[in-house]
């Protein structure tokens, strides 16, 4: 199939092209680089041997997607493109409306005038809020989102509904990611977060190469086995695999469909650093410091329906995620800034 990638050069982008043109799709990347960097495309260039086709467009100018789809024609989108730090979103609400739904929109106007209208989007597990039951189902209701980012999901989630209810010749699939880390085996291709991290593993690895003194262990109290937050981690590849997969999906029009993409194992804080030391043999200091704000306890999904529709599951455990995250960061210590 030939597919447009809104945000390929960023974390999970950069990974799936990897694994498409794998798959032997042929692949046209769009980016802004409001948060990553074109370096990452010359690397999964060198990973496949074959030249990823970049655009530098904002997904909010319709008029630069109107051409590029003028000169293309897409059988599907894989839209990455987004803004995703939590933190931020509070600070800049009006930012994260803009670029995330109305960046959205506008792509779907551009992709809709051109009758390609088969679209995969990253949600995240986020839209659950805090979960009514655990493990996740895909039927487990959508839950209050306590930052703007997590809304630009959920209302994203409406309008592609309301879109596919309104013409059913549009086929949606929504992919809820849980906890992505790793990164490529080859260590050329990895998460590269601006300034301080606010995930739990770039934290860690940033701790091993001794960028950053100690690990801030939000929370210990939670009604979890050690008392720290629980999460469902999944290695990047695996999550890059589930879209090649849901591309099926695609194919077989589906309509409307969501998919939890996650291992349905959860791990707590204290597991993951646990498994790092084991993993690398790096001592990861840390304190205990009082729950971050918006937190919840336990999340983790349910898998089933990913590998029964799909025929997908994750087939990296906590422990290869631990080794490729610690080996991209070992060989590119400033990410990809260091050349
Ligand atoms: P990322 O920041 O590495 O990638 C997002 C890419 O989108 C970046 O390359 C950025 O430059 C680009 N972008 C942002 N706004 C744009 C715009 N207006 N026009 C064109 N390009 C634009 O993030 P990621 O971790 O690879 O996440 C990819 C997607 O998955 C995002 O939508 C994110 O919200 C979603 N997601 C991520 C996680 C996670 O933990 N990383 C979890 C759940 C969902
Ligand atoms: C966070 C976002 C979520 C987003 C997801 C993926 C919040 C509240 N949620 O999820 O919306 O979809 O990232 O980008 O920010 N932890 C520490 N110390 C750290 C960092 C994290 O103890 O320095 C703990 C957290 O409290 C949590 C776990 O590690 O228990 C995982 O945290 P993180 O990697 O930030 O992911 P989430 O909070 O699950």
């Amino acid at each position: 199939m030939k597919i447009l990638v809104t945000g390929g050069t960023g974390y999970i982008g950069s990974h799936t092209v990897v694994e498409l043109q794998n798959a032997g799709h042929d692949v046209v990347v769009i980016d802004n680089l409001s948060n990553s960097n074109e370096l990452s495309l010359q690397r999964v260039a060198e990973i496949t041997g074959k030249k990823v086709d970049f655009y530098n467009i904002d997904i909010r100018d319709f008029n630069a997607l109107d051409s590029l789809l003028n000169n293309h024609n897409f059988d599907c989108c894989i839209h990455f493109a987004g803004l995703k730090a939590v933190g931020e979103s509070v600070q800049k609400p009006l930012e994260y409306y803009d670029n995330n739904v109305c960046g959205t929109v506008s792509l779907l106007r551009a992709l809709n005038k051109h009758n390609c209208k088969n679209i995969i989007f990253s949600s995240s597990a986020c839209v659950y809020g805090d979960p009514e039951f655990i493990p996740i189902t895909e039927d487990c209701p959508k839950g209050k989102c306590t930052n703007p980012y997590g809304q630009t999901k959920s209302i994203i989630e409406e309008i592609l509904k309301d879109l596919q209810k309104s013409d059913s010749n549009w086929n949606v699939v929504l992919l809820r990611y849980f906890n992505p880390i790793g990164a490529h085996q080859s260590g050329k291709i990895g998460e590269d977060p601006n300034g301080i991290p606010n995930n739990l593993m770039p934290y860690i690895t940033q701790v091993a190469i001794g960028k950053r003194k100690e690990l801030n262990v939000f929370g210990n109290d939670y009604d979890t086995h050690d008392g720290t937050g629980v999460r469902d981690y999944i290695h990047v590849i695996d999550l890059a695999r589930g879209h090649v997969c849901a591309l099926r999906a695609i194919e077989n029009k589906c309509g409307f469909e969501v998919f939890n993409l996650g291992t349905g194992h959860g791990y707590s804080v204290l597991d993951v650093v646990h498994a790092f030391e084991k993993a690398n043999g790096v001592k990861i200091p840390y304190v205990i410091k009082p729950r971050r704000a918006g937190d919840i306890a336990v999340c983790y999904a349910d898998s089933k329906k990913a590998k029964e529709k799909l025929g997908w599951g994750a087939q990296f455990n906590l422990e290869d995620m631990c080794r490729d995250s610690w080996n991209w960061q070992k060989n590119n210590p400033n990410g990809y800034n260091g050349g």
